[in-house]
């Protein structure tokens, strides 16, 4: 009997102890019951309800009533470390840790509206990706920004902060989606992502194969994500065949990579370099495709896989072709001073990475045009296996595109 009781009083304390914040009075949870239902609410789903990590944890306990939230502390990805550490330490070496940085190294984010950048309503609200500096935080805060501190909650967003929410890959959709990078929109039209559906669906049985964006690009659940080519579709050390290698070299000089005068290397190369931008060594890219190809061999043979992504590179090695020819009758009309150096640029020379608000003449967002869009479409359809994309989107497009800069060119030498 006294065993009976001392083993009740026990079960008792335990569930009082673990009967949580939320009934022990928790002065955040009863007050933000009222004034943020729905934060309290997802709060409830998620596995931190279940461990008693309460608002408090995350937000510190300084803010204790209306007039005061401005001392609510908002968490960074060093807080999620804390109790996360497999996670974070994953995160931290991968690509996506560089998101914030490679975008405050381009010369256009610092020419467009804050609202877009450090507000997150534009390139910022995908950029928000990357642990950020103390400096880049202070100088965020200084242009008066206080959200946007955390990148763990863009796949798990809060306050559930759910594994099964990224894993879906909805989770990836409103970052890679769009003008530069639709890979959502090839794989969901792709049969990998039909596959997905039907299944879904309950059409297929459960069991049936069907690849996510994390099953491919977070194998065994890692953090660290990273590919061969990366966005830009450029490498070093430069591919053996000359034609594209000579390609590869127009392009990094619009890039502003290289001087178009002499083929040297600027200080835009180390900014490159520095958020790994491009994969510098033959062992690096290697590595990222094997990586690739073993996933692939889940299902296909290697032969298959292998063939598939090979194609991927002809047709970048193709766009390239294209691509050099269009930046080399631009970058004759700056030469033959028909359009003249804008005062922003450092050589009278097409730059891309001036996105839309490229150059002296409307020639200039023809071809960035045809970079951004068109050529990204190309190969990134190969990789995703969508036939559409890469000929409609993307080869044709620039196809197209080249024919206009041709036309283009053909005016403005006779107009001049
Ligand atoms: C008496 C009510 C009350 C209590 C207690 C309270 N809050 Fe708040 N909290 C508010 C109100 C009101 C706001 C402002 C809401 C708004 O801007 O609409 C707020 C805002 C916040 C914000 C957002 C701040 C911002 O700048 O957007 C966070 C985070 C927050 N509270 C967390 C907490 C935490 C953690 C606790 C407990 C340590 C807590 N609150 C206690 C009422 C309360
Ligand atoms: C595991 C950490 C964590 C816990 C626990 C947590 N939050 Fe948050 N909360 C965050 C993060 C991350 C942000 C976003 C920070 C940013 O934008 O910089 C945030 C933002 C907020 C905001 C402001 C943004 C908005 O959407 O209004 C409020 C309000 C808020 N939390 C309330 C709460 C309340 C109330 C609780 C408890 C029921 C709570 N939080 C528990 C991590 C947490
Ligand atoms: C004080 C420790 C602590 C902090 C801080 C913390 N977590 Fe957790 N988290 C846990 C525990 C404990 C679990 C449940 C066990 C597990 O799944 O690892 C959990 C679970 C999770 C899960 C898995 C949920 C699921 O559906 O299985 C995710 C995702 C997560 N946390 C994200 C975050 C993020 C993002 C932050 C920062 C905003 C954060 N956590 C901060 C302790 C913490
Ligand atoms: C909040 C926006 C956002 C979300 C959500 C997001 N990403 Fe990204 N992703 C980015 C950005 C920004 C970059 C480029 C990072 C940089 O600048 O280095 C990127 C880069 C990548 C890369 C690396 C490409 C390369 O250069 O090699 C892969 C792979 C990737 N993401 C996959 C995913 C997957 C899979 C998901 C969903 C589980 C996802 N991302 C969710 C914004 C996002
Ligand atoms: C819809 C979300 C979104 C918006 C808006 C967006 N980006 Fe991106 N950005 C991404 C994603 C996702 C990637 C990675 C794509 C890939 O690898 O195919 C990326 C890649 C990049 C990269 C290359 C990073 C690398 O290391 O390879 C740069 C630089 C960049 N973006 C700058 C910008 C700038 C500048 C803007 C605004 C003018 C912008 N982005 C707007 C999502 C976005
Ligand atoms: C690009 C999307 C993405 C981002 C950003 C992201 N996660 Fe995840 N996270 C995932 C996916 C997908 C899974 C499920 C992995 C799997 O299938 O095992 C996951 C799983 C988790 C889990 C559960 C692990 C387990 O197996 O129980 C935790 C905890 C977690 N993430 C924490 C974090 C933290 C901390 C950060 C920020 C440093 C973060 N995540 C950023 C996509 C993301
Ligand atoms: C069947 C596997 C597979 C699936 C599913 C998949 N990808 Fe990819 N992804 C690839 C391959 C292969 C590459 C090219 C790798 C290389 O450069 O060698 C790639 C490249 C990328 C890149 C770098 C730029 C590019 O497109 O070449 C990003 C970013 C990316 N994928 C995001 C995603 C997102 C987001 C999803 C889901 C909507 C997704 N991927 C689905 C296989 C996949
Ligand atoms: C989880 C299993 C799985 C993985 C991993 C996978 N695939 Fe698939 N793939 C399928 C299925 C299922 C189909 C549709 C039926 C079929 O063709 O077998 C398909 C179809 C394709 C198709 C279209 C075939 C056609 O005839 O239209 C291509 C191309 C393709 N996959 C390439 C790849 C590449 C490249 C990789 C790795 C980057 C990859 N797949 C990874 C399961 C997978």
């Amino acid at each position: 009997m006294k065993r009976c009781i001392i083993f009740f009083v026990t079960i008792l304390m335990c569930c009082t102890l673990n009967f949580k914040a939320e009934a022990a009075g928790d002065k955040c949870i009863t007050c933000h019951k009222k004034v943020s239902t729905g934060r309290v609410s997802d709060w409830k789903t998620s596995k931190h309800y279940d461990e008693d990590i309460t608002c408090s944890e995350c937000h510190g306990n300084k803010h204790t009533k209306a007039e005061n939230a401005n001392l609510a502390l908002f968490p960074d990805e060093n807080k999620c470390g804390e109790c996360h550490e497999e996670q974070f330490e994953q995160f931290a070496s991968g690509k996506h840790n560089f998101g914030w940085t490679s975008l405050n190294a381009l010369p256009i984010t610092h020419v467009e509206p804050d609202e877009l950048m450090e507000g997150g309503k534009g390139c910022g609200g995908c950029h928000n990706m990357g642990i950020k500096s103390e400096e880049q935080k202070k100088d965020q805060l200084k242009k008066g920004y206080r959200y946007q501190n955390n990148s763990c909650d863009e796949c798990h967003t809060r306050h559930s902060f759910s594994k099964k929410e990224a894993q879906d890959p909805k989770a990836c959709q409103q970052c890679h989606m769009g003008y530069d990078h639709p890979q959502y929109d090839m794989w969901d039209s792709s049969k990998h992502g039909t596959r997905y559906f039907v299944k879904e669906k309950g059409n297929l049985p459960k069991e049936a194969s069907a690849p996510t964006c994390q099953f491919c690009h977070m194998p065994d659940g890692t953090h660290a994500n990273k590919t061969a080519w990366g966005f830009l579709g450029v490498r070093l050390p430069l591919p053996k065949d000359k034609q594209w290698a000579s390609d590869q070299v127009t392009i990094l000089k619009a890039l502003g990579v290289l001087n178009p005068e002499t083929g040297e290397p600027t200080p835009r190369l180390d900014a490159v370099k520095s958020v790994d931008m491009v994969r510098l060594t033959a062992e690096d890219f290697n590595k990222e495709r094997n990586k690739m190809i073993s996933q692939c061999t889940h299902c296909h043979s290697k032969n298959y896989a292998q063939t598939q992504l090979e194609m991927g590179d002809k047709m970048l090695q193709k766009s390239d072709r294209l691509m050099a020819e269009g930046i080399e009758i631009v970058a004759k009309l700056y030469k033959d001073r028909i359009i003249k150096k804008p005062e922003h640029y450092t050589f009278a020379y097409p730059d891309l990475l001036f996105f839309k608000q490229t150059g002296g003449s409307y020639i200039d967002q023809v071809l960035f045009r045809m970079f951004m869009k068109y050529r990204m479409r190309t190969y990134q359809g190969v990789f995703h296996a969508n036939p559409d994309y890469t000929y409609w989107y993307g080869w044709a497009a620039m196809t197209k595109s080249l024919g206009e800069i041709k036309e283009l060119d053909k005016s403005m030498r006779a107009t001049h």
